[in-house]
């Protein structure tokens, strides 16, 4: 019986031993590939953060720039036809540009294709929560889709006085011509009645992991 014993715990010492070893060797080797990731992730993170301010400025200038113009040839009347037919063309130009999917997303969409999914809605409402509180938004990246697509948003906001014959009280900011043809393209419109400095919405862009790596 006692030597059943010894040859039971000879028996487990060998077992473990070895065993181990191997399994520290395999931590080891499992903590360098998760450092390597680690860092290789980290770097996806960060490009995908600068390319998305980057891509996201670029079609936030094209849209001003271009409204501007319009406001300044049309007045606020007529420009509302150019963003109604030029504002999807501008995104989609940057779109097939980067090969990355950009859209605008809001709570209170003037554009019914424009009310956030999913993905979108949660962090929309994070956003309104700070700017409620008055509390500054960075950019944000979120992964989706089993981490293939990193989904990266930004507030915008109603920066500029100039939203508002537009977007602001129909009652004050808005000239009545701008409303009737507001109503008769928009019978849905929700996006009036903000004042400068409002969350008025998020840019969300959708960037390829392979995309991104292939910037790196
Ligand atoms: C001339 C009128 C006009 C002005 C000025 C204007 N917008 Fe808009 N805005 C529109 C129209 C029209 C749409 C819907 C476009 C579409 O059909 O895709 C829109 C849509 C948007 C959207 C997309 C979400 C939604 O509601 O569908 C955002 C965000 C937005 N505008 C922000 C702004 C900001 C910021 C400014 C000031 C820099 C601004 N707009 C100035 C007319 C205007």
């Amino acid at each position: 019986m006692k030597n059943l014993l010894l040859l039971f715990i000879t028996i487990l010492i060998i077992a473990c031993g070895p065993q181990e070893r191997v399994s520290k060797q395999a931590f080891d080797d499992v903590q360098r590939n998760n450092e390597v990731k680690r860092i290789t992730e980290v770097a996806i993170l960060q490009e995908a953060m600068v390319w998305g301010d980057s891509i996201t400025q670029e079609a936030q200038v094209q849209l001003t720039a271009q409204l501007q113009q319009a406001i300044a040839s049309n007045g606020p009347v007529g420009a509302i036809d150019f963003c109604k037919v030029n504002a999807l063309p501008i995104l989609q130009f940057v779109e097939s540009k980067y090969a990355v999917t950009l859209r605008r997303a809001s709570v209170q969409p003037r554009n019914p294709a424009d009310t956030p999914n999913a993905e979108e809605l949660p962090l929309l409402e994070a956003y309104a929560y700070n700017a409620e509180n008055n509390i500054s938004s960075d950019p944000s990246i979120q992964k989706i889709e089993q981490g293939e697509v990193l989904l990266y948003t930004k507030p915008i906001l109603l920066t500029n006085a100039l939203c508002l014959s537009c977007h602001g009280d129909p009652k004050k900011d808005i000239a009545a011509e701008t409303s009737a043809k507001l109503k008769e393209l928009y019978p849905q419109d929700l996006a009036t009645g903000y004042a400068e400095g409002d969350l008025r919405g998020m840019w969300a862009l959708r960037l390829p992991k392979k995309e991104v790596v292939k910037r790196l």
